[in-house]
C-alpha cells in the first residue's frame, strides 16, 4: 500500500517535471545551424540519438489521462475558451501620441551615400532571382508542375525551412519597389504573388506554404519539426506588405484565407487538447505569427484576427519580462526577439500598458547586459550569461538577422517616446550590424554571424560569407529586408495642426514630406577621423503655394560628440539654408 502510494507521487512528479518547459529547443545545440546539419546528414544513429533527446512529448500515460476528463469537460472547456477572449472583443484602441512612420515611397536615397549604393547592390539581387525558382516547392506541395529549377541551402527541395525566403522576398520587393519605382522588381514581385495564389487555390483550403502540413502535424503533436510557423509568418508578412505597400489587393485576400486555415488548425489543438497543449507548441520557433497577426487585425478589424494574435504571445518568455527580470539566456535570440515585437504591436493596437513595459524592460535587458560595443546582440545565436559578455568573444557573435529585429524594437520604442537613447541605439546597431554585412558591392554575399573576436576576420565565422543560390539562411531573408527599407527610420513625423518633422539618422536623402507641404533634402558629408563634425546640410522647398507651418526636431546625434563639445564648450552647431 505504502510503495503504490510512493510509486504514484513519484509518478506525478516526474510527469510535471518534463511537460512545463520554457524554450524553443531541447538542448542547447539547436541553433538553425545545428539543426540544418542535422536534418541534412545521412547518420541516422546521431539523427536517433538527438530525436531521443526530444523530452516534450507526452507519455501515452498522460495521454490517456487526458482523454477521459476531455470529454467530460469538454462544454466547460469551449466555455472557458470563449471566456479567456471575453475582454477582446472591443480592443481599447491605443491613446498614444506615436511618432508616424512616414512611407518609403517618399524618401529617396541620394546616388552618393553608401546607403543607397548597399540598396542598389541588393536591388541587382533581388533582381536576379527567379521566379520560377522561388516559387519551385510551393509549386511541387500544390501538385502544380515545377519549372526551373529549385534553390539550394534553406530554400532546397528537402528543407524543412523552404519557403522563408519567398516570403522575405515578397516583403523585400514591396520596400524596394517603394523606395525606387524600379518597374521590373514590382513585375517580378506580382509574377510571384500570381504563383503562390495559383498553389494556394489548387490546395483549396487555405493553406500556402512550400512543404506539406505535415509539418504542423508534427509540431502539434510535440514531434521534431523545424519552426513552420516560422515560415509561415513569412509569408504572411510578406502578403501584407505586398498590400500595404504596394497595393496588391489579392495578396491580401490571399493571408486572410491562410489565417482562416491556421485558426482553425489553433482551435482545434485547443478544442481536442487545451489551450496547454498549444502553448506548449510554441516551443518551437513560431517567428513574429502574433506580430503579423495583430497587423492584419489593424487592418481587417476581424477579432479572429486578435484572438489568433494572443495565441502567439508566448506567455512563458513574455512572462519573465512582465516581471522586469533578466532571464534571457539561455534562449534562443531569433526566436524571442519578435515575439517581442509582437507584444509592442499589443501595445500599439490595444494600449494595454504592460505591453509597452515588456518592449521597455526587454530592450533595458538586451542593451545594458546583452549587447556588444557594436549594438549587436546573441553568441552562436542564443543569448548568454548577462553581463559576461567578454568570454564570448568568437566568430559566432552577432547573428544579424537579431540586428534586424533589434531595430525593429528599438524604432517602436522610439516612436513612442522620442527618447534619444533609441535612436541612437538604431544608428549604432544600423551602421555596424546592416550596413557591414554586404560584401562591397557583391549582389547576394552577405553573412550570417558578425565575428566579435580580437583580429577576427567577418568572413571567416562557421558559415563565412554566402552564395547567391545556395545559402538562404534566416539571415539572407533578414538580409534583403534591411537593405530594401535602408530609407526608413530616417524621418517621423508628428501629426496636428502644425505637422512636426523628427530627423533622427543623418544619411543623404530626399522626403517628400506630404503633410508638411515640403520637400527636404539631406546632404551628409563623408565623415573622416580626423573632422570631429559631422556636416549636415538640410534644404527645404515647399511646394507651390503652401503656407503650412510646421516644427522640425533634430537629433543630436551619439553622446560622445556631446562630450567633444563640452570638452571644448562649444554646443553642436547646425548649418541650414532654407528658400522658406
Ligand atoms: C554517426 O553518428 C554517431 C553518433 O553521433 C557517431 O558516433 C558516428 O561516428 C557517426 N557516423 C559517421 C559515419 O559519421
Ligand atoms: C531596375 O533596376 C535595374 C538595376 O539597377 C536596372 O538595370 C533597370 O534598368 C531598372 N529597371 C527599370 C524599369 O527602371
Ligand atoms: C481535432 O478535432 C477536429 C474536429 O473538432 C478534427 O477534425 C481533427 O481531426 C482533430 N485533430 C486531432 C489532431 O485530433
Ligand atoms: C544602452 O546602454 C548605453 C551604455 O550604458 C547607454 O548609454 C544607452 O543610453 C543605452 N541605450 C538604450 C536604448 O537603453
Amino acid at each position: 500500500m505504502k510503495g503504490l502510494v510512493v510509486l504514484v507521487v513519484l509518478s506525478m512528479l516526474c510527469g510535471f517535471g518534463t511537460s512545463k518547459e520554457c524554450t524553443n529547443t531541447p538542448t542547447q545545440l539547436s541553433s538553425h545551424t545545428f539543426r540544418y546539419a542535422l536534418l541534412s546528414s545521412e547518420n541516422e544513429t546521431w539523427k536517433e540519438e538527438m530525436f531521443a533527446h526530444y523530452h516534450l512529448t507526452p507519455t501515452d500515460d498522460s495521454a490517456w489521462a487526458n482523454l477521459l476528463p476531455r470529454k467530460i469537460l469538454r462544454e466547460e472547456d469551449e466555455y472557458s475558451w470563449a471566456m479567456m477572449y471575453r475582454n477582446l472583443k472591443s480592443p481599447l484602441k491605443s491613446s498614444g501620441n506615436f511618432l508616424k512612420e512616414v512611407s518609403l515611397h517618399n524618401v529617396r536615397l541620394d546616388p552618393s551615400s553608401i546607403h543607397w549604393q548597399a540598396q542598389q547592390t541588393n536591388l541587382e539581387y533581388l533582381l536576379m532571382l527567379d521566379v520560377d525558382s522561388l516559387v519551385w516547392s510551393f509549386r511541387k506541395t500544390a501538385g502544380l508542375s515545377s519549372p526551373g529549377t529549385a534553390y539550394g541551402g534553406w530554400e532546397a527541395p528537402n528543407s524543412e525551412l523552404r519557403g522563408h525566403f519567398v516570403g522575405h522576398y515578397l516583403s523585400a520587393s514591396a520596400q524596394m519597389w517603394a523606395s525606387t519605382r524600379n518597374d521590373t522588381i514590382e513585375k517580378k514581385m506580382s509574377a510571384v504573388v500570381s504563383a503562390l495564389s495559383a498553389c494556394q487555390v489548387k490546395m483549396g483550403s487555405g493553406y500556402l506554404s512550400a512543404f506539406p502540413s505535415e509539418l504542423f502535424d508534427r509540431f502539434e503533436a510535440i514531434k521534431p519539426v523545424w519552426a513552420p510557423y516560422y515560415t509561415i509568418h513569412k509569408i504572411l508578412a510578406g502578403l501584407l506588405d505586398q498590400y500595404t505597400l504596394a497595393d496588391n489587393a489579392q495578396a491580401l485576400k490571399m493571408a486572410k484565407w491562410m489565417v482562416d486555415y491556421f485558426y482553425n488548425r489553433v482551435r482545434n489543438v485547443i478544442i481536442n487538447y487545451s489551450v496547454e497543449r498549444h502553448y506548449l507548441s510554441l516551443n518551437e520557433e513560431t517567428g513574429g505569427m502574433n506580430d503579423v497577426l495583430y497587423k492584419l487585425f489593424s487592418i481587417t478589424g476581424d477579432p479572429k484576427h486578435l484572438v489568433l494574435a494572443h495565441l502567439f504571445d508566448k506567455p512563458c518568455f513574455l512572462g519573465l519580462l512582465a516581471v522586469q527580470a533578466d532571464d534571457i539566456s539561455g534562449f534562443h535570440a531569433n526566436t524571442h526577439i519578435p515575439i517581442v515585437i509582437g507584444a509592442q504591436m499589443r501595445y500599439e493596437i490595444t494600449g494595454d500598458p504592460l505591453y509597452k513595459d515588456i518592449g521597455t524592460s526587454f530592450m533595458d535587458i538586451v542593451n545594458s547586459s546583452h549587447s556588444y560595443a557594436t549594438g549587436g546582440t546573441s553568441v552562436g545565436e542564443f543569448w548568454s550569461d548577462p553581463k559576461r559578455l567578454a568570454t564570448t568573444l568568437h566568430t559566432e557573435n552577432e547573428e544579424s538577422c537579431t540586428t534586424y529585429n533589434m531595430l525593429k524594437v528599438s524604432r517602436h520604442l522610439f516612436r513612442w517616446t522620442k527618447e534619444m537613447a533609441y535612436a541612437d541605439y538604431y544608428e549604432r546597431a544600423l551602421t555596424n550590424g546592416v550596413l557591414g554585412i554586404q560584401r562591397g558591392t557583391e549582389p547576394g554575399v552577405m553573412i550570417y554571424m558578425l565575428p566579435q573576436h580580437p583580429g577576427s576576420s567577418k568572413g571567416k565565422s562557421y558559415h563565412g560569407w554566402g552564395t547567391l543560390y545556395d545559402s538562404f539562411w534566416c539571415c539572407y531573408g533578414t538580409g534583403i529586408e534591411s537593405f530594401s527599407k535602408l530609407g526608413d527610420s530616417i524621418y517621423f513625423e508628428e501629426e496636428g495642426e502644425a505637422p512636426g518633422l523628427y530627423i533622427i539618422q543623418y544619411i543623404s536623402s530626399s522626403l517628400d514630406w506630404k503633410s508638411g507641404q515640403i520637400v527636404i533634402n539631406q546632404k551628409v558629408d563623408p565623415v573622416v577621423s580626423s573632422d570631429p563634425y559631422l556636416r549636415v546640410t538640410l534644404t527645404f522647398s515647399p511646394n507651390e503655394g503652401s503656407s503650412q507651418a510646421s516644427t522640425l526636431n533634430l537629433r543630436i546625434p551619439s553622446l560622445d560628440t556631446f562630450r567633444w563639445c563640452y570638452r571644448n564648450n562649444k554646443l553642436p552647431e547646425f548649418g541650414y539654408t532654407s528658400s522658406r
